[in-house]
């Protein structure tokens, strides 16, 4: 066998690698061992591309070099970066990276076309349109990735920014991108393919400038498609099956997961990209939580600790809040004591609680919290109604009734946390501020309602000297 066919047998098992790593991912229990798997299979495939007589690199060393360089730069970056980021920010961090990858088929794309512009001979069509196609959306993908970023880091506003005939106008430049696409395909000038790579990228922003932030998160699952693809077309380019396989992997898994986020919100895809979803914020307390003026039931540590003690079964119900306060340690400990005391107790966990998918999960598991005592929403709604109390830490659109009470809520139709059917409902947040979809949460001021105030882990830490003193 020549090396190539052994080469090319390893990318062969690396694919097979990423594609049982997927299907790992998708169980809490086998997702730790699934990124290993892929991470493992990427290493050996980028390892074995160094040996790939078709890289060329024994023949050109200052590549090899410029490669090495490359790689260590990025790892150097990278992995403090990754190692360092608060899972709160992990949607911005998916989004540069994202981004990073489809500027790379960008490049790759322009480089290529570059190269059979300098060429004598003519390159056949469908090598230009692989070029096109990943130019053009490797582009897309890169600008509407950084803007992504800045709305999740607040480095610009994160609520959507509108104009008249916004859609109109994203239609025209989506349409004259393809036109001058057609016209670089025919002609193989550099100066149109440049015009279409800077079309491109202005499409990327004025695409994801409407988008409020609280759809970034679904934003970037569909902008990490069109990476996905960009990537699979780097791979036609250069003729590497591997990158085909790969891409077309994560354009797929992207989409799919775009789509099951929006359906976890109730909300087609249509409705995210093209509604400008939280341009008005709908509370009455306002985004700042100072205009409310009725009256909620506020309680005492030791008084919610005694409810707890002597409850039958707690539903814990973790959102957002939970992860910025860092709380889930403290709340496994609540967990842990009263389980202790005979409570029957698990959490229950909405699709899109917090920030990304998997959030709630990763959190929890973090601070070792036993797999069978976590329920999906599906497995948790048909128990509310017998729970005694819904201990709602830092969430609040999740178990927002409105969602199936109010048609014209924003959130009307998006399935919720059925917290209003326990017989006691207790809210640990700071303020009467309303969550990311800035609207109001009735189950605030109904009369089963108790609130307690202040940062979730000192909240959870003052509930467990409750339990304890109880
Ligand atoms: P939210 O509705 O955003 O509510 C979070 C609550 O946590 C807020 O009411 C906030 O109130 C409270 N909070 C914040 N910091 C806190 C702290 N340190 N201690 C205690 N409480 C704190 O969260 P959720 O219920 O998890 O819902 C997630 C939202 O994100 C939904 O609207 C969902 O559609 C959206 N979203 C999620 C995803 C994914 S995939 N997860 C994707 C797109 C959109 P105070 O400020 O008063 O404390």
């Amino acid at each position: 066998m020549t090396l190539t066919i052994w080469i090319d047998l390893i990318y062969l098992l690396a694919a097979v690698a990423f594609i049982v790593a997927l299907k790992g991912l998708s169980s809490p229990k086998q997702a730790r061992n699934g990124n290993l798997l892929a991470a493992g299979a990427a290493i050996v495939a980028v390892g074995a591309t160094f040996f790939n007589p078709e890289a060329q690199f024994s023949s050109h060393t200052t590549n090899l070099i410029l490669a090495i360089v490359a790689m260590v730069l990025g790892a150097v970056i990278a992995v403090p970066v990754a190692r360092m980021v608060k899972m709160t920010a992990m949607p911005q961090l998916v989004a540069i990276f994202n981004g990073v990858g489809g500027g790379a088929a960008a490049l790759i794309s322009i480089t290529v076309f570059l190269q059979h512009s300098d060429s004598a001979a003519k390159p056949a069509v469908y090598t230009i349109a692989e070029v096109l196609l990943g130019l053009l959306i490797g582009c897309v993908s890169f600008s509407g990735s950084a803007i992504a970023f800045a709305k999740l880091q607040e480095l610009m506003t994160g609520r959507p920014i509108t104009y008249p005939a916004q859609q109109v106008i994203n239609g025209l430049v989506g349409v004259a991108i393809v036109a001058l696409a057609l016209a670089t395909l025919l002609t193989g000038s550099v100066t149109l393919m440049v015009i279409t790579a800077v079309l491109s990228l202005v499409l990327g922003i004025i695409f994801v400038l409407p988008i409020g932030g609280a759809d970034v998160p679904v934003l970037i699952s569909l902008l990490n498609s069109f990476t996905g693809l960009a990537v699979a077309a780097s791979g036609f380019t250069l003729d590497n099956n591997l990158l085909i396989i790969a891409g077309t992997l994560v354009g797929a898994s992207g989409i799919l997961l775009t789509r099951m986020m929006s359906k976890a919100m109730g909300r087609s895809l249509s409705n995210v990209l093209f509604s400008a979803f939280g341009s008005v914020v709908t509370a009455a307390g306002g985004a700042d939580g100072t205009g409310e003026t009725r009256q909620v039931k506020t309680g005492t540590p030791e008084d919610i600790g005694v409810l707890l003690a002597y409850a039958r079964k707690v539903v814990i119900i973790p959102g957002y809040g939970l992860a910025v306060a860092q709380a889930q340690h403290t709340a496994r400990e609540l967990a842990d004591l009263l389980m202790e005391r005979g409570v029957e107790v698990f959490y229950a966990i909405h699709p899109v609680a917090g920030r990304m998918p998997g959030h709630m999960n990763v959190l929890l598991a973090e601070a070792n919290v036993p797999y069978d005592e976590l329920k999906e929403m599906d497995e948790a709604n048909p128990e509310m109604a017998t729970a005694d109390v819904a201990l709602v830490v830092g969430a609040n659109d999740t178990v927002n009734p409105a969602a199936k009470n109010t048609p014209g809520s924003p959130i009307y139709g998006m399935p919720i946390i059925n917290a209003d059917e326990a017989e006691h409902v207790i809210f640990l947040k700071r303020s009467m501020r309303p969550g990311f979809a800035g609207i109001d949460n009735e189950l605030l001021f109904n009369e089963k309602t108790t609130l307690l105030f202040g940062d979730a882990k000192d909240t959870l830490a003052k509930l467990v000297a409750g339990v304890q003193e109880a």
